[in-house]
Protein backbone atom coordinates (compact mmCIF):
# COMPACT_ATOMS: atom_id res chain seq x y z
CA UNK A 1 0.00 0.00 0.00
CA UNK A 2 0.80 3.77 -0.66
CA UNK A 3 1.76 6.02 2.14
CA UNK A 4 -0.24 9.04 1.12
CA UNK A 5 -0.74 12.45 2.46
CA UNK A 6 -3.00 11.54 5.00
CA UNK A 7 -0.68 8.83 6.03
CA UNK A 8 2.17 11.55 6.75
CA UNK A 9 -0.48 13.90 8.83
CA UNK A 10 -1.15 10.78 10.91
CA UNK A 11 2.34 9.85 11.46
CA UNK A 12 3.10 13.10 12.52
CA UNK A 13 -0.11 13.65 14.96
CA UNK A 14 0.81 10.34 16.66
CA UNK A 15 4.40 10.92 16.36
CA UNK A 16 6.38 10.98 20.48
CA UNK A 17 10.21 10.62 19.09
CA UNK A 18 11.42 13.75 21.32
CA UNK A 19 9.80 15.34 24.52
CA UNK A 20 8.43 18.16 22.67
CA UNK A 21 5.44 16.18 21.85
CA UNK A 22 4.42 15.64 25.73
CA UNK A 23 3.81 19.51 26.27
CA UNK A 24 2.24 20.12 22.79
CA UNK A 25 -1.31 21.03 22.00
CA UNK A 26 -1.07 20.62 18.33
CA UNK A 27 1.35 19.52 15.74
CA UNK A 28 2.13 22.30 13.14
CA UNK A 29 2.50 20.22 9.84
CA UNK A 30 2.27 22.97 7.02
CA UNK A 31 0.03 26.01 5.37
CA UNK A 32 -0.45 26.44 1.42
CA UNK A 33 -0.80 23.84 -1.25
CA UNK A 34 0.61 20.36 -0.60
CA UNK A 35 2.35 20.01 -3.46
CA UNK A 36 4.33 23.61 -4.46
CA UNK A 37 7.00 24.71 -6.45
CA UNK A 38 8.05 26.92 -3.64
CA UNK A 39 8.88 25.87 0.57
CA UNK A 40 9.29 28.05 3.16
CA UNK A 41 10.86 26.28 6.52
CA UNK A 42 11.20 28.40 9.54
CA UNK A 43 12.40 27.40 13.05
CA UNK A 44 9.00 25.61 14.97
CA UNK A 45 5.58 26.70 16.04
CA UNK A 46 5.30 29.57 18.53
CA UNK A 47 2.24 29.70 20.79
CA UNK A 48 -0.36 31.17 18.41
CA UNK A 49 0.86 28.46 15.65
CA UNK A 50 0.58 25.67 18.78
CA UNK A 51 -2.90 27.02 19.23
CA UNK A 52 -4.37 27.13 15.71
CA UNK A 53 -2.02 23.76 14.15
CA UNK A 54 -0.89 25.66 11.37
CA UNK A 55 2.49 27.53 10.96
CA UNK A 56 3.48 31.33 10.66
CA UNK A 57 -0.08 32.49 11.73
CA UNK A 58 1.31 34.89 14.72
CA UNK A 59 3.09 38.09 13.97
CA UNK A 60 6.19 36.98 11.72
CA UNK A 61 3.69 34.92 9.95
CA UNK A 62 1.76 38.74 9.23
CA UNK A 63 4.93 40.12 7.83
CA UNK A 64 5.83 36.80 5.86
CA UNK A 65 1.83 36.62 4.71
CA UNK A 66 2.59 40.70 3.61
CA UNK A 67 5.89 39.96 1.43
CA UNK A 68 4.06 37.13 0.29
CA UNK A 69 0.98 38.63 -1.54
CA UNK A 70 3.62 41.79 -2.28
CA UNK A 71 5.37 39.65 -4.43
CA UNK A 72 2.85 37.97 -5.72
CA UNK A 73 2.64 34.36 -4.51
CA UNK A 74 -1.00 32.62 -3.65
CA UNK A 75 -1.18 29.51 -1.33
CA UNK A 76 -0.57 27.45 -4.15
CA UNK A 77 2.90 28.26 -4.72
CA UNK A 78 4.10 27.58 -1.88
CA UNK A 79 4.26 24.71 1.48
CA UNK A 80 5.41 26.52 4.60
CA UNK A 81 6.40 24.62 7.26
CA UNK A 82 9.44 24.57 10.17
CA UNK A 83 12.00 22.42 11.29
CA UNK A 84 10.48 21.25 14.01
CA UNK A 85 6.09 20.45 14.16
CA UNK A 86 6.24 20.63 18.14
CA UNK A 87 6.29 24.27 19.95
CA UNK A 88 9.25 24.08 22.24
CA UNK A 89 8.72 25.58 25.37
CA UNK A 90 8.51 29.36 26.22
CA UNK A 91 9.49 29.55 22.49
CA UNK A 92 13.12 28.41 22.75
CA UNK A 93 15.14 27.29 19.97
CA UNK A 94 14.59 24.06 19.13
CA UNK A 95 17.98 21.70 19.83
CA UNK A 96 19.86 19.80 17.53
CA UNK A 97 18.53 16.34 18.77
CA UNK A 98 14.78 17.82 19.01
CA UNK A 99 15.57 19.26 14.77
CA UNK A 100 17.04 15.55 14.34
CA UNK A 101 14.39 13.74 15.55
CA UNK A 102 11.84 15.63 13.56
CA UNK A 103 14.32 15.60 10.19
CA UNK A 104 12.67 12.17 8.68
CA UNK A 105 9.35 13.84 8.60
CA UNK A 106 10.52 16.98 7.01
CA UNK A 107 12.39 14.77 4.53
CA UNK A 108 8.74 12.63 3.81
CA UNK A 109 7.17 16.03 3.70
CA UNK A 110 9.76 17.38 0.85
CA UNK A 111 9.00 14.40 -0.87
CA UNK A 112 5.11 15.08 -1.27
CA UNK A 113 5.69 18.81 -1.50
CA UNK A 114 8.30 18.42 -4.39
CA UNK A 115 9.41 22.02 -4.45
CA UNK A 116 12.28 23.13 -6.84
CA UNK A 117 12.71 26.20 -4.35
CA UNK A 118 13.47 26.10 -0.61
CA UNK A 119 13.72 29.59 1.53
CA UNK A 120 15.01 28.98 4.70
CA UNK A 121 13.75 31.42 7.19
CA UNK A 122 16.76 32.21 10.11
CA UNK A 123 19.24 31.06 10.98
CA UNK A 124 18.24 27.60 12.58
CA UNK A 125 16.53 26.43 9.76
CA UNK A 126 19.62 27.07 7.89
CA UNK A 127 21.99 25.88 10.72
CA UNK A 128 20.03 21.82 11.02
CA UNK A 129 19.18 22.32 7.02
CA UNK A 130 22.77 22.80 5.70
CA UNK A 131 24.81 22.09 8.21
CA UNK A 132 26.98 25.34 7.29
CA UNK A 133 30.16 26.96 8.25
CA UNK A 134 29.05 30.25 7.15
CA UNK A 135 26.63 32.56 9.63
CA UNK A 136 23.26 33.12 7.98
CA UNK A 137 24.31 37.21 7.89
CA UNK A 138 27.02 35.68 4.91
CA UNK A 139 24.91 33.58 3.40
CA UNK A 140 21.53 34.96 3.15
CA UNK A 141 20.52 36.42 -0.66
CA UNK A 142 22.74 33.47 -2.45
CA UNK A 143 21.67 30.37 -3.74
CA UNK A 144 22.75 26.95 -2.92
CA UNK A 145 22.53 23.95 -5.53
CA UNK A 146 21.76 20.84 -3.47
CA UNK A 147 20.78 17.83 -4.76
CA UNK A 148 17.70 18.97 -6.87
CA UNK A 149 16.78 21.78 -4.99
CA UNK A 150 17.47 25.63 -5.28
CA UNK A 151 18.08 27.43 -1.46
CA UNK A 152 18.24 29.83 -0.36
CA UNK A 153 18.36 31.04 3.26
CA UNK A 154 17.30 34.49 4.61
CA UNK A 155 16.58 36.36 7.78
CA UNK A 156 13.37 35.39 9.89
CA UNK A 157 10.67 37.09 9.77
CA UNK A 158 10.88 37.86 13.58
CA UNK A 159 14.12 38.89 13.34
CA UNK A 160 13.65 41.95 10.65
CA UNK A 161 10.71 42.75 13.64
CA UNK A 162 13.19 43.53 15.68
CA UNK A 163 16.13 44.62 13.80
CA UNK A 164 13.91 46.90 11.10
CA UNK A 165 17.05 48.27 10.12
CA UNK A 166 16.94 44.81 7.63
CA UNK A 167 14.14 45.16 6.05
CA UNK A 168 15.23 45.79 2.94
CA UNK A 169 17.52 42.84 2.97
CA UNK A 170 14.48 40.19 3.44
CA UNK A 171 12.48 42.26 0.87
CA UNK A 172 15.12 41.83 -1.64
CA UNK A 173 15.88 38.69 -1.00
CA UNK A 174 12.26 37.82 -1.49
CA UNK A 175 12.36 39.31 -5.12
CA UNK A 176 15.53 37.01 -5.55
CA UNK A 177 12.81 34.66 -5.05
CA UNK A 178 10.31 35.64 -7.04
CA UNK A 179 12.53 36.24 -9.98
CA UNK A 180 13.90 32.63 -9.68
CA UNK A 181 10.23 31.27 -10.15
CA UNK A 182 9.78 33.65 -13.19
CA UNK A 183 12.97 32.27 -14.44
CA UNK A 184 11.89 28.50 -14.15
CA UNK A 185 8.49 29.05 -15.22
CA UNK A 186 6.41 28.61 -12.28
CA UNK A 187 5.12 32.51 -12.51
CA UNK A 188 4.64 34.64 -15.08
CA UNK A 189 6.87 38.25 -14.90
CA UNK A 190 5.54 40.65 -12.71
CA UNK A 191 3.88 43.87 -14.53
CA UNK A 192 4.52 46.87 -12.56
CA UNK A 193 1.25 48.38 -14.60
CA UNK A 194 -1.89 46.90 -13.55
CA UNK A 195 -3.59 47.83 -17.23
CA UNK A 196 -0.69 46.26 -18.72
CA UNK A 197 -0.62 42.68 -19.42
CA UNK A 198 2.07 40.39 -17.53
CA UNK A 199 5.58 40.66 -18.85
CA UNK A 200 4.78 43.58 -21.24
CA UNK A 201 5.22 46.75 -18.20
N1 LIG B 1 8.29 31.20 13.74
C1 LIG B 1 8.64 30.07 13.06
O1 LIG B 1 9.80 29.82 12.82
N2 LIG B 1 7.67 29.27 12.66
C2 LIG B 1 6.39 29.52 12.87
O2 LIG B 1 5.55 28.72 12.45
C3 LIG B 1 6.06 30.68 13.58
C4 LIG B 1 7.02 31.51 14.00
Amino acid sequence: MDYTWPDFVDECRHCTNCSLSSSRKNVVIYRGAIEAPLMFVGEGPGAHEDDQGEPFVGQAGRLLNLLLEAYGFTPKDYHICNIVKCRPPENRIPTRDEAKCCMPLLAKQIRFAKPKVIVLLGSTAYKYFLNPDEPISKARGNWIEKSKYLIMPTYHPAYILRNNRERITLWQDMGLVRKKMEELGFMEPLSLDPDMPAGRG
